[in-house]
C-alpha cells in the first residue's frame, strides 16, 4: 500500500519535471515577447536587429542608452521595448526618412555616365559620420 503510494508520487514528480522542462524549452518560440517595432520589419530576425542596433551605435558614436530608456521597475537594466526615451521616436523618423530617400530618389537614378558602379544608398552615416547630430559646421561654406 505505502509502496504504491510512494511510487505514484515519484511518477507524478517525474511527469511534472518533464512537463516543466519542455515548457521551458519551447516557451521562447511559442510565446515570443511582444516587440514594439513601429518602423522596422516586424519579422526582423534577432541577429539582424542586433547588427542594425550596433550599426546605429557606431554611426552616431553613442551607447544603446542614448536612444533606449531604463526599465521602470529596475533602473539598473535597460528596457529596449520602452518608448520613454524621446530619442527613440526621433530615430524612427530618421529610419523612415532614410528609407524614403533611397526608395523614392536614389533607387530611381539611372547613372547618366557609363559608370557601372552600383547605386550608393543613403545610410545614417551619410549624414551622421560618428556624431549624434550631424556636424554642420564642418561643411559650412566659406562665405557664411
Ligand atoms: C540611434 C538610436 C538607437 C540606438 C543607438 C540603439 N537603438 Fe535599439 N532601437 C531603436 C529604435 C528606434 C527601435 C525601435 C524600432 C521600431 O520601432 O521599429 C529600437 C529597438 C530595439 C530593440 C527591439 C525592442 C523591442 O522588443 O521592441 C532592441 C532589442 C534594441 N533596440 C536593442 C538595442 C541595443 C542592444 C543597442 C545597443 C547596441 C541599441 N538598441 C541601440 C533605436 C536605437
Ligand atoms: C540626410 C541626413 C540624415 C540621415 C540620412 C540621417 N540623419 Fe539623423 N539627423 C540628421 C539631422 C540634420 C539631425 C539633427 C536634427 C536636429 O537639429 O535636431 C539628425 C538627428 C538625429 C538624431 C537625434 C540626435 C539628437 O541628439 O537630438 C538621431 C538619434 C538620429 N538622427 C539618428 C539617425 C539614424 C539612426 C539614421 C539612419 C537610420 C539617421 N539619423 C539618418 C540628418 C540625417
Amino acid at each position: 500500500m505505502f509502496k504504491t503510494h510512494k511510487y505514484k508520487i515519484a511518477f507524478v514528480a517525474l511527469i511534472a519535471a518533464v512537463t516543466f522542462a519542455s515548457i521551458a524549452a519551447i516557451s521562447p518560440k511559442e510565446q515570443p515577447r511582444q516587440r514594439n517595432l513601429k518602423v522596422l520589419p516586424k519579422d526582423i530576425s534577432h541577429d539582424s536587429l542586433d547588427h542594425l542596433m550596433d550599426y546605429y551605435k557606431v554611426a552616431l558614436n553613442v551607447k544603446c542608452g542614448y536612444c533606449h530608456a531604463r526599465s521602470a521597475s529596475n533602473p539598473k537594466k535597460p528596457d529596449m521595448a520602452s518608448d520613454a526615451n524621446p530619442i527613440k521616436e526621433v530615430t524612427r523618423k530618421m529610419i523612415l526618412m532614410t528609407n524614403e530617400m533611397n526608395d523614392k530618389y536614389i533607387n530611381s537614378i539611372s547613372h547618366p555616365t557609363s559608370d557601372a558602379t552600383p547605386l550608393q544608398l543613403v545610410t545614417c552615416n551619410t549624414c551622421h559620420r560618428g556624431k549624434a547630430k550631424p556636424d554642420v559646421a564642418a561643411i559650412k561654406m566659406h562665405d557664411d
